[in-house]
């Protein structure tokens, strides 16, 4: 039996930072379920896919092929045997995620994967529905939040750095609409599963969170 930790919260809290610091420090393995999502987004967006016809996305999916290698530890993602994880980040993608993860056969096409990751090697898995759906026995949850004014500040900040041009009041806007995209829809949405622990790193420093989800993995394992 191995040891699983979810980690779920809305976009820009953090999860895969921390998440991966955390696995680093307890010698588990990170899952990004978001990068999955976003390699069959990727998809779509290449192929011109109607992301408002179901019938459409139902026959793209019969033809995407999603796979989950390690390299030197790092999760590296293969959609169709390419080697896409350095395309992934791109708001584009992103966005193009938040709305097609929303069906169903999407959701199922990744749904097995994750499952099947989980039964390999002790395993953190951060995402959306991590804790309510795919790891329901999962030993820890954290639902990990920050609020949208500060989520937004964070990723104003990034782009900064990287010396990209940005607009903070329009970054909140989407974040706020990616959280209502992602909270609203039919099929697991984004929620605190009822025996999450709930960490809301607005005024926390990375190492404090990290420190804290550590410390909340001692109680349980
Ligand atoms: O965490 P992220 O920004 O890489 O995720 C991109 C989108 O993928 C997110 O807006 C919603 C979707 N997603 C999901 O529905 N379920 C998950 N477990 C992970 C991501």
């Amino acid at each position: 039996m191995f040891y699983s930790i979810a980690i779920d919260g809305p976009a820009g809290a953090g999860k895969s930072t921390i998440a991966k610091k955390i696995a680093k420090e307890l010698e588990f393995i990170y899952v990004d379920t978001g990068a999955m999502y976003r390699a069959m987004a990727l998809y779509f967006i290449r192929n011109q896919v109607d992301v408002k016809n179901e019938d459409a996305i139902n026959a793209a999916c019969k033809k995407i092929d999603v796979k989950i290698v390690y390299e030197n530890e790092m999760q590296q993602v293969l959609l169709n045997g390419e080697n896409v994880t350095g395309l992934l980040r791109e708001e584009e993608v992103g966005n193009m995620a938040s709305k097609t993860s929303s069906y169903k056969m999407v959701r199922q096409t990744l749904l097995g994967l994750q499952r099947d990751l989980a039964k390999t090697a002790n395993i953190l898995m951060d995402g959306r529905d991590i804790g309510t759906h795919v790891l329901p026995n999962a030993d820890l949850k954290i639902y990990l939040t920050a609020s949208s004014a500060v989520r937004a500040k964070r990723r104003y900040d990034e782009l900064l750095e990287k010396g990209e041009s940005a607009n903070l009041d329009q970054i909140e806007e989407d974040i706020k609409q990616r959280d209502h995209q992602d909270m609203s829809r039919k099929i697991a949405p984004l929620k605190q599963a009822e025996d999450a622990v709930l960490v809301d790193s607005s005024h926390m420093g990375i190492d404090e969170v990290v420190a804290k989800v550590v410390e909340e993995f001692e109680k349980v394992k």
